[in-house]
């Protein structure tokens, strides 16, 4: 386990644009466990707007490499908020100069990458995180003790899901439109989500992965809507659905897990219980969480007092390799797709 950080964790933010900004309010919320000393992105504008939300950040730097040089002995962490194809580099820069590390969705873009990965940081003996905010979803959070304590039995059955309609021309869309730096479509993007919640709930190895793909409303290379069906080693049975081209199915939810004593769905604060012979769900409200302040607030944590983070390099490997096997099972999807704008 890496060493614990005695006082504030120092974090430099790698590629502040637009996610940064739910990072940033994670940051100036736990402000007495972590605080953003540098920011490095190739758009000034966009560290000057971040630097005003978290109130002046003094050390702002074009290029990565020549940050983590400088600021060797001033900064314990980087916060990775770049496009696909710069997260396998930035972490091994990162790794190599000895900094813990968060970084978004994905990890990267291949399982040679994960791979390169898993051995950089295990040298490095540095903490890496997954910035899977979702897992802070109370819903999630709820169903995974609940199946974890058995009170839904034997699981038979899960769905996860995420879904808005961005319908949108090529220019809207930036790196995510390409091939080369959003490394696939809608799935290895806002798919990610949906694919480690149910990785997470189900808590058995995928086995069995196969998916259909279109693309409906979005001029980018890849699928804008994923179907993802998998069978797991413990014989769950699991159905991801994710899109840009349409909003969550009506009555529909982010979660549903069916087990042999009942079933629970919802989506972030509520939650809906119905036992099994019941004809009616109970419906539970939580308190409502910041997903992302309470990610970064972990990361904190877990860096304060040496906990491994709830999903590091192992679970940011396995969610991409169902991505990639689900995208490899879909091909030849682009022959039928009609885009219609
Ligand atoms: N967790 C979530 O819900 C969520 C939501 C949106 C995005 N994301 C993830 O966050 C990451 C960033 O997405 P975004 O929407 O913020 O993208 P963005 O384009 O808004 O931000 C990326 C930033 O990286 C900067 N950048 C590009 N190349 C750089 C380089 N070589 N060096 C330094 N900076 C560079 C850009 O100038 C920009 O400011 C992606 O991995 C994405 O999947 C996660």
């Amino acid at each position: 386990m890496p060493a614990k950080i005695k006082g504030i964790v120092r974090v430099a933010i790698i590629g502040p644009g637009g996610i940064s900004q739910a990072h940033a309010k994670g940051y100036l919320k736990h402000a007495d466990k972590i605080k953003v000393v540098a920011l490095c992105d190739i758009n000034e504008q966009n560290m000057k707007k971040r630097s005003e939300q978290l109130g002046t950040v003094e050390w702002q730097f074009g290029d990565w490499k020549k940050m983590l040089k400088e600021m060797a002995n001033d900064i314990d962490a980087v916060d990775i908020c770049l496009p696909h194809h710069l997260h396998a580099p930035a972490i091994l820069d990162a790794a190599a100069a000895g900094k813990n590390i968060i970084c978004e969705k994905p990890m990267c873009m291949s399982l040679k990458e994960a791979d390169v990965i898993a051995k950089a940081v295990e040298k490095a003996g540095v903490t890496y995180m997954s910035a899977h905010n979702q897992l802070f979803m109370p819903v999630v959070q709820e169903a995974k003790r609940m199946i974890e304590s058995g009170e839904l039995g034997r699981v038979y059955w899960l769905r996860s899901q995420d879904c808005f309609i961005v319908a949108g021309k090529r220019e809207k869309w930036g790196w995510r439109a390409d091939f080369k730096t959003q490394g696939g479509g809608e799935l290895i993007d806002t798919g990610y989500h949906p694919t480690y919640r149910m990785l997470h709930l189900a808590g058995a190895e995928p086995v069995d992965i196969k998916a259909q793909m279109g693309r409906f409303n979005n001029e980018i290379d890849g699928e804008d809507m994923a179907s993802v069906s998998m069978r797991f080693a413990n014989g769950a049975i699991g159905e991801i659905f994710t899109s840009w081209a349409i909003n969550l199915p009506a009555e529909t939810h982010h979660i549903h897990v069916v087990g042999e004593k009942g079933e629970i769905y919802g989506s972030n604060d509520t939650m809906y219980v119905r036992p099994k012979g019941f004809q009616t769900a109970a419906k539970r409200d939580f308190t409502p969480v910041d997903t992302f302040e309470a990610e970064i607030g972990h990361f904190a944590e877990c860096l304060q007092q040496g906990k491994r983070p709830m999903h590091s390099v192992e679970e940011g490997r396995k969610v991409l390799e169902v991505i990639l096997k689900a995208a490899e099972s879909a091909k030849g999807w682009e022959k039928t797709a009609v885009l219609k704008l």
